[in-house]
């Protein structure tokens, strides 16, 4: 009996963990949206690092989730990786000149980032 109490629970964490994949996918797309936006608008370096920081947080837990429309099938996840370690190099090289003081730069920089996801959204999405 215990064992299968330990079962149902742990089928209930699993269950989770797959259910929310999904939508983890299309929640950290929307945070990289969202913080890219509030960069772009930045007044100062630090609203600028801050928003960068929190945009390749959410691109690094992208790169490590499959598109939940592939269902499984992983023959396309290394150029779909390689896509979103792109983003994230870019916005690297954005922060990195912020750090230098060179916000107008870095938001130069960052305005690689909507052609960059053009084309993966076309291979992708
Ligand atoms: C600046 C870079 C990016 C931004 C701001 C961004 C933003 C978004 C947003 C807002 C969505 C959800 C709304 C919509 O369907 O349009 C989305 C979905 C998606 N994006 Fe991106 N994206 C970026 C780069 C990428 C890259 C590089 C890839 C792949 C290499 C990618 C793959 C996907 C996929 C597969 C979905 C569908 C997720 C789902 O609903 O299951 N994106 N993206």
């Amino acid at each position: 009996m215990k064992k299968l109490f330990a079962l149902f629970i742990f089928s209930l964490f699993t269950t989770s963990i797959f259910a929310s994949e999904h939508i983890n996918l299309r929640d950290e797309m929307m945070v990289m949206a969202q913080r890219l936006n509030f960069a772009n608008r930045a007044n100062s370096v630090e609203e600028f690092q801050q928003n960068m920081t929190a945009f390749i947080e959410a691109a690094e837990k992208s790169k490590v989730t499959q598109p939940p429309k592939w269902e499984g099938d992983v023959s396309q996840f290394s150029g779909y990786q390689q896509g979103l370690q792109k983003v994230i190099d870019v916005a690297k090289e954005a922060a990195e000149l912020a750090n230098q003081n060179k916000l107008n730069e870095a938001k130069e920089k960052i305005g690689e980032l909507p052609e960059l996801r053009k084309m993966y959204h076309k291979l992708y999405k």
